[in-house]
């Protein structure tokens, strides 16, 4: 799948073309990887786009930059072995041709569904642990509000707050997911942001304020969280899906008297920074899955014809839980 025209805010179907070509042989240290679930993010959006982010904009007529589940089926790389499982940069296509250096996770033995290390055991859950764990530091009867509550990282977010002991409080896009985030994903209460007056709605729910806003989605709902904010609270920026575009740079009202009155810590998280934790990490979570102490939800397309489609579905907000493509 080719990037073939630069997105303006949310990418297109038409800003992506299907190509056909003969797949290469890897050369010297390349391995060549045959892809199996191919990850929907959030993020490829601003990989997509021509504005500042913390990568090179994906290159037109390049294939889109990707993370997905593999398997090496040729490997000519030392300590890499023909049959393993892997996650890293593997793009949306049927093969790549990669060197180690794109590899996030080896798979040794799954001992989940395979689909779970693109989702939360991948960069969804593993952002969920470290930005909670080091930017969101939560105590025990702290409360925790999350964005985009009911996907990929806030449904783990839920679940791990609740089990530090907190009362965790999503926000969702709709009647059905907020009732999920209760049943399923550890949270106390979820408010559906478009339901109403989403600040009203948080007084409500969190009537002595936030300890930890761990924030997916940026702009309005972030402006009314920092006036609910408990002092010494935490700002976890992780996401700012609901900014439609960058270019130019939305404006809103000024938050420095918020942080400086209410003492806030308001860190941006990246998860890329935090490669050397990755394994440990999917470790823990793993083993949480096998034990039953964590649910997970996903909803795997079929076809890699869908992929120039899966962005914009998925800021519609119409993915229930971990968005991905199933190639075989
Ligand atoms: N910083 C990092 O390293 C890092 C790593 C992974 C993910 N993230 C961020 O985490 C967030 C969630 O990612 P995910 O993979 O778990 O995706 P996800 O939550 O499974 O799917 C994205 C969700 O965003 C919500 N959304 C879309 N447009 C919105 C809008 N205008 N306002 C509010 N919410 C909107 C929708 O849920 P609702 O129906 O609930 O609105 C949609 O289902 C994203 O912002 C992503 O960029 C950051």
């Amino acid at each position: 799948v080719l990037l073939v025209r630069r997105p303006v805010g949310i990418p297109q179907p038409q800003d992506f073309a299907l190509d056909t070509v003969a797949v290469p042989p890897p050369g010297d240290g390349e391995i060549l990887v045959r892809n199996i679930y191919l990850s929907v993010d959030p993020a490829q959006r601003g990989w997509a786009a021509d504005v500042s982010n913390y990568s090179d904009p994906v290159a037109l007529n390049g294939p889109m930059r990707a993370l997905a589940v593999g398997q090496v089926i040729e490997s000519n790389a030392e300590g890499v072995d023909s049959g393993t499982y892997i996650y890293g940069w593997l793009g949306w296509q049927d093969y790549t041709v990669i060197t180690p250096s794109a590899i996030l996770t080896r798979i040794e033995a799954p001992t989940v569904p395979l689909s779970a290390y693109a989702g939360p055991l991948g960069i969804n859950g593993m952002t969920a642990w470290l930005a909670l764990s080091t930017i969101g530091r939560p105590a025990p009867g702290e409360t925790v509000l999350v964005s985009t509550a009911a996907g990929a990282v806030g449904s783990i977010v839920g679940q791990l707050a609740r089990r530090t002991g907190c009362t965790p409080i999503g926000l969702t896009g709709d009647d059905a997911k907020a009732a999920r985030c209760v049943e399923r994903f550890g949270y106390d209460r979820a408010i559906n942001y478009k339901a109403g007056d989403v600040g009203a709605a948080i007084a409500r729910a969190a009537p002595d304020g936030i300890h930890v806003f761990f924030d997916n989605v940026g702009g309005e709902i972030l402006d009314v969280v920092l006036r609910q904010m408990q002092t010494g609270g935490r700002i976890v920026q992780c996401g700012t899906a609901s900014v439609a575009s960058w270019s130019p740079p939305p404006t809103g009202p000024r938050v420095e008297r918020e942080v400086l009155t209410r003492r806030l810590n308001w860190g941006g998280f990246v998860i890329f920074d935090h490669a050397a934790r990755f394994s440990e990490t999917a470790h823990a979570l793993a083993e949480m899955i096998r034990n039953g102490e964590l649910t997970y939800e996903e909803e795997i397309e079929i076809g890699i014809e869908g992929a120039p489609g899966a962005l914009a579905r998925l800021y519609a907000g119409e993915n229930q839980g971990k968005k991905l493509i199933f190639i075989g």
